[in-house]
């Protein structure tokens, strides 16, 4: 299983050869989800005492693994929030995979934690944050509001003491993330008031904040906003925001693991005015930063106070030395996966500009879109776009032929578009972070859903 020998050199080409097959053939698009049952007892006979062997794992990730998995990088996938990772990043993932880096600690990781931090410098400049801000990068979006969270709630225990029942204040329209949040830290959440573009406003913080004090004795720590939120693409009024929180010593924490990818391009970072202000801010490039999964880069404005929330120590951790850089000390997590390589490496093959023309093409193809919609007799434009998330109404249908028209088409493989409900009302939502999603495609799906 360790020795390398000449029928290891030919099963390594061709797991390599495998991949870039996977890289480089389009996928087929109707590849998705198959009964448990079913999966179970075509692997039924993988793990055994002597093994499948080389050969039969292969067919098995060929014939049975691979069509079970969604294409999430298809350009026609247009769901949820897909991922467009390039192709040196995924190709260097490889390499991060075959050398064994513990991503931990400077001291066993050093050359590859220089390269990350060199990333989360570019994305901490684009952002405005000051030049001792710093983070790591973490599995994705949840456990970058975790750790932050956790973060700003240990700041506040520092300054103030327990004062009452802690909380954290977000929008309906949180990522469901930020509320799984509150429930794993045991704190409330005290709910703020979307405006009618699904935003957060400073009025409105202010006004929830001050009911949640004359309520009682909720202790809030910190405001949980939105950089493009999952449903609508909303931006939340992060300068208003920020003032608030500077007059009440609250932390603010921006989850921007959708929308902050936006800030590599300027016409990007201008929707994202405010983001200067934040404590800390999350942001996955497994979005639409054009990395693999799973890679989310977490940046605090004043990196000491997570290190002295997360930090661990143990007379087996007594040799790291603690002045060094350990990313380990910067989230909820020890052991990591130098996962943030790939996007170092696809930064340095493709130069920060080619990623500002990806992000302007996809903003572009959005609103392109939104366009065609607003043009059509048949829909409705639901929302102006404010990053590359569209939302719109198809007059005339009930839910049931929203979704029976998203099954149809994913069933073969033209497109995954899924609706969703904007203001209690089932409406359609499509999500472009390709760079390859041609907006002659995605404007035939007016047509096609006209016509149905
Ligand atoms: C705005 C937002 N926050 C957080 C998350 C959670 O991120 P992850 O799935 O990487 O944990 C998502 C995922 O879609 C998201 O859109």
């Amino acid at each position: 299983m360790h020795t390398w020998d000449e029928g290891t050199e030919l099963f390594a080409h061709s797991v390599i050869g495998y991949a870039i097959e996977r890289l480089r053939l389009p996928k087929d698009p109707r590849w998705g989800s198959q009964p448990a049952a079913e999966l179970e007892q075509r692997y039924a006979h993988a793990i055994t005492p002597s093994g499948a062997g080389a050969l039969e794992a292969m067919r098995l990730v060929r014939e049975v693994m691979m069509p079970a998995c969604r294409p999430m990088d298809d350009a026609m996938n247009l769901a949820y929030v897909p991922t467009a990772p390039t192709i040196a990043a995924t190709m260097f993932d490889l390499v991060v995979s075959a050398s064994s880096i513990f991503g931990g600690n400077w001291e066993a990781g050093a050359g590859a934690i220089a390269a990350e931090n060199q990333v989360l410098r570019w994305l901490a400049d684009l952002a405005g944050l000051p030049e001792e801000s710093g983070g790591v990068f973490v599995s994705g979006g949840s456990a970058a509001n975790l750790s932050a969270l956790v973060a700003a709630r240990q700041r506040h225990l520092d300054r103030f003491g327990r004062r009452g029942r802690l909380a954290f204040a977000a929008t309906t329209e949180v990522h469901a993330s930020v509320r799984a949040t509150a429930r794993v830290m045991d704190v409330d959440v005290v709910t703020v008031a979307v405006d009618d573009r699904d935003r957060m406003t400073g009025a409105a913080l202010s006004a929830a904040l001050d009911a949640a004090a004359a309520g009682g004795e909720v202790d809030v720590f910190a405001v949980a906003a939105s950089a493009g939120t999952t449903n609508t693409g909303a931006v939340d009024a992060l300068d208003e925001i920020a003032d608030v929180c500077a007059s009440r010593d609250l932390w603010l924490h921006v989850d921007g693991a959708y929308g902050l990818a936006a800030l590599c391009s300027p016409d990007g970072r201008r929707r994202l005015a405010g983001i200067e202000h934040a404590d800390s801010f999350g942001v996955d490039p497994h979005k639409w930063l054009f990395a693999p999964y799973d890679c989310a880069a977490l940046i605090y404005r004043d990196p000491s106070i997570a290190a002295r929330t997360h930090s661990q120590h143990g007379d087996y951790l007594d040799a790291v030395n603690r002045a060094d850089w350990n990313p380990s000390d910067y989230a909820y997590h020890l052991s990591r996966r130098a996962r943030g390589l790939p996007l170092w490496f696809s930064l340095a093959t493709y130069g920060t500009d080619a990623y500002a023309a990806a992000m302007d093409h996809t903003l572009g193809t959005a609103r392109s879109f939104a366009d065609a919609v607003e043009a059509h007799p048949d829909f409705d434009l639901l929302l102006e776009p404010e990053l590359s998330i569209v939302l719109f109404r198809r007059r005339g249908w009930e839910p049931d032929q929203y979704h029976a028209w998203s099954r149809t088409r994913a069933k073969e493989g033209s497109a995954l578009v899924v609706p969703t409900k904007f203001h209690g009302e089932t409406v359609m939502r499509i999500c472009i972070v390709h760079p390859n999603t041609q907006i002659a495609d995605v404007v035939a799906l007016l047509d096609d859903m006209a016509s149905s």
